[in-house]
């Protein structure tokens, strides 16, 4: 169950917009930051909270890649693999995490640290290429630069 917290934030988005629909993809956000991934529970509280059917919540989630349908690891690497990051290597940058963390894309580590996943763009291709790893960007790749962010994530 979400928390008093979380509910009343989400009550409180319904106040931000001109209709409820516009608080469903803020309140999935409450959602996966409380549960960790967006829940079928949570997708139903939302649905409830905002006076929406569940469908009206389902449809957004699954449309959108942000929003995470499974557990993912504490560090959650999403290499974009659009056009231009794609133009200046992101399938090798990848490869390289893949190859370096031991896992394929998709896939979560053992000790569930890491989680490697693909998106679409993420709105930063002038410093392709580039991932976003749970809320920060990291720009400009480089093998040897993702060795240096991996070494400060402990
Ligand atoms: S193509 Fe990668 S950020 Fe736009």
């Amino acid at each position: 169950m979400l928390s008093e917290g979380a509910v009343k934030e989400i009550n409180d988005l319904t106040g931000k917009y001109a209709n409820k629909r516009s608080a469903v993809m803020p309140a999935l956000f409450v959602v996966q930051r409380e549960y960790g991934y967006v829940t079928e529970e949570g997708m139903r509280e939302v649905a409830n909270i905002l006076g929406l059917r569940p469908v009206q919540i389902f449809e957004v989630a699954t449309f959108y890649t942000m929003y995470n349908k499974k557990p993912v690891g504490k560090y959650h690497i999403q290499v974009c693999t659009n056009i231009s990051c794609s133009l200046l290597g992101a399938n090798h940058i990848v490869d390289f995490l893949s190859m370096r963390l031991g896992v394929k894309v998709k896939e979560t580590t053992p000790d569930k640290m890491f989680t490697l996943s693909t998106v679409e763009c993420l709105g930063s291709c002038g410093t392709a290429p580039m991932m976003q790893i749970n809320d920060r960007y990291y720009e400009d790749l480089t093998k040897e630069k993702i060795e240096e962010i991996l070494k400060g994530l402990k």
